[in-house]
């Protein structure tokens, strides 16, 4: 049975991840997740103590992480400050978890030989115009916009260092946007899915042309799995399954299946450095690992996820009114 020790995984993906690993493998994970305002114990509940464990501490504790690092076979690194909105307002965090954290996750893992894979977003390559007949790959300069996307790009520079220089046996994934069940109502789809359930609009950032490419949250689970499993050490691969939509679709979307009327939007002040479009060419992981999103149709999982905030409201009502006042403030 192999051992997991899973970063974040009391976050969005982390969390979809561990459900993940349970239903379709029989590995043991620890979860080591400091729960911040983005962690929450209620997404890891009622799982198997014979196959989970749940510790709560920061990724920036080396004493901490030495002993863990050292009692499993695989780290796989979620842990990180998400969202770029908030690492406008206040970045320090973003460089401790990002940076400081992981970089304390890698020296363990080298310490003890033992396998990495890190986490990471297709957001260290910058953005596309939106006519750019190119989408990102392994190949891409990297050109991150905001403090998020520039302290993952750091710490992506950071593992691939640790590979050549000291033989760590890592890989990365950079993933396009995520969506799915047990995402923070900070985040786009889930705050307005949970702004119509209570008679908010939607907010637009400027003019809603943005695109974003969406791959369902498990299938970026099957996807680490596979690079778990088969990946090339040192290697990057890319995440992503051809979502591209842009955030008025997305709105009129979420609009249409709650029974609004298509305009009941508001547009809002547009974040700064607003990257424009995110695009991933997943090619190499496709025909090297063999995977496939088994997620195509982005409608239905759309309705399967807000059916779910309908269906667990009393998972995200407690972050929901302080979310909005920090968005009422930020005039957003
Ligand atoms: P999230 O904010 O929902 O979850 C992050 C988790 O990390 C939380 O449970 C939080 O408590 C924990 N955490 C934060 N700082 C910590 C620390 N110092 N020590 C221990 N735990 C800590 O984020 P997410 O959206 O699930 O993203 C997870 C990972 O996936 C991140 O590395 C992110 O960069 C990457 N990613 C996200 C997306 C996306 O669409 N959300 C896309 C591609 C990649
Ligand atoms: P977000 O979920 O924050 O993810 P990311 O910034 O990592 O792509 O935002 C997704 C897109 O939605 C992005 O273009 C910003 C936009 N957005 C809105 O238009 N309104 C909102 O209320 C939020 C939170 C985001």
């Amino acid at each position: 049975m192999q051992k997991l020790l899973v970063t974040g995984g009391a976050g969005f993906i982390g969390s979809n991840f561990v459900h993940y690993v349970m239903a379709h493998t029989d590995s043991f994970v620890t979860v080591l997740d400091k729960i911040t305002y983005a962690g929450n114990v209620e997404s890891i509940k009622h799982l198997p103590a014979s196959r989970f464990r749940f510790v709560k501490g920061d990724i920036a504790d080396a004493a901490l992480v030495d002993q863990l690092v050292a009692e499993h076979d695989v780290v796989v690194h979620y842990a990180a400050e998400s969202h770029n909105d908030n690492s406008l307002h206040d970045p320090r965090p973003f460089l401790d978890t990002n940076i400081i954290g992981t970089y304390t996750l890698i020296e363990a893992a080298r310490k003890h030989d033992k396998r990495f894979h890190h986490i990471s977003t297709d957001e260290v390559y910058g953005d596309l115009e939106l006519d750019d007949p190119e989408r990102f790959n392994e190949d891409t300069p990297y050109n991150p916009s905001s403090p998020y996307s520039s302290t993952k790009a750091g710490s992506d520079l950071l593992v691939r260092a640790w590979v050549r220089s000291f033989g760590l046996r890592a890989t990365i994934s950079n993933c396009s946007n995520n969506y799915g069940p047990y995402q923070h109502v900070e985040k786009f789809i889930p705050r307005q899915i949970t702004n119509v359930i209570d008679g908010i609009r939607p907010k637009l950032y400027g003019k809603g042309e943005n695109v974003r490419d969406w791959i369902h949250a498990d299938d970026h689970s099957s996807a680490v799995l596979a690079i778990i499993d088969k990946g090339v050490i040192g290697d990057t691969y890319l995440i992503g399954a051809d979502g591209e939509k842009n955030n008025l679709e997305v709105v009129a979307l979420i609009l249409q299946h709650m029974g609004q009327a298509p305009d009941a939007y508001d547009h809002v002040v547009d974040r700064a450095g607003h990257d424009l479009r995110y695009a991933i060419d997943s090619s190499k992981l496709r025909r090297e690992l063999g995977w496939s999103p088994q997620f195509s149709d982005f409608e239905s999982g759309l309705e399967d996820t807000i059916r779910w905030y309908r269906d667990n409201e009393t998972w995200w009502r407690p972050q929901k009114a302080a979310t909005e006042a920090k968005y009422r403030q930020q005039g957003q």
